[in-house]
């Protein structure tokens, strides 16, 4: 109750569904939501009960914040442009994490523990646990990613598909639930910080190829997935170049 909040620009919150100020139909979920890089500056807004939870939560986002910044090094040099160009456009970076919970659901066939969307950031590192709900729509048709113990799902998000001039596509993916088993999927989101100026990059643009975006801040941008209630699979069409 100390944590719960309505509100998506709290950096430390627990809340249900996905934006229930703006929604029509609630989904089954209930979710911690933390902003996690820098660490100091939101470390002691966390729940401090569990005794060990900052502790082994601080860990794991410097670890992932590592493979974050690998595969946005990769991304970079796939696209032909220099190594640090994608790193060196996030301004002072951020990382947002969610702890996800989808309770059993005697109805699952009603509703979503998360509708079709794409994620609004950079790239998503998902580490999901051995209950399958996660499905990508894949050539028009839903496909479920079934969990692999130990492994990582990477989504891509919005802002990489903008940064790469559609060259990659920011995944639509969902959450479906189940009626006997709880889930839990604890998504990474690695993302530019507020301020960020993000565009495609100049590089990969030709007559040929012109810029698919318009420039915006990652700010106005964030404003406009919170406030959109997923209602559109997308915000990216709100982007567009014309
Ligand atoms: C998300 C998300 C998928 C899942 O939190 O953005 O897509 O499997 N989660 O929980
Ligand atoms: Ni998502």
């Amino acid at each position: 109750l100390k944590n719960y909040s309505d509100d998506p620009t709290k950096t430390t919150r627990l809340s249900t569904s996905f934006n229930i100020r703006t929604e029509k139909v609630a989904n089954w979920r209930d979710y911690l939501r933390l902003h996690c890089y820098p660490i100091d500056k939101f470390i002691n807004e966390w729940p401090s009960n569990p005794t060990l939870f900052r502790a082994h939560v601080a860990e794991y986002c410097r670890s992932v914040r590592g493979l974050a910044l690998q595969l946005i090094e990769a991304i970079s040099e796939s696209l032909g442009l220099d190594k640090d160009y994608i790193s060196g456009q996030l301004g002072n970076h951020a990382q947002h994490m969610a702890l996800n919970y989808y309770p059993p659901c005697p109805q699952p066939d009603l509703t979503y523990g998360l509708p079709g969307h794409t994620d609004l950031n950079l790239i998503t590192i998902l580490l999901q646990d051995e209950v399958p709900g996660l499905q990508v729509l894949r050539n028009g048709h839903w496909v479920a990613v079934d969990p692999v113990p130990n492994t990582f799902i990477i989504n891509i998000g919005d802002q990489i598909q903008v940064m790469s001039n559609d060259k990659y596509k920011s995944v639509l993916h969902r959450a479906v639930v189940n009626c006997d088993k709880e889930r839990i999927s604890i998504p990474t989101f690695y993302c530019p910080s507020p301020d960020a100026i993000i565009r495609p990059a100049p590089e990969l643009l030709t007559d040929d190829e012109p810029a698919v975006y318009k420039q915006f801040t990652y700010g106005e941008y964030y404003e406009k997935f919170w406030n959109r209630g997923l209602a559109t699979e997308s915000c990216l069409d709100m982007f567009m170049a014309t």
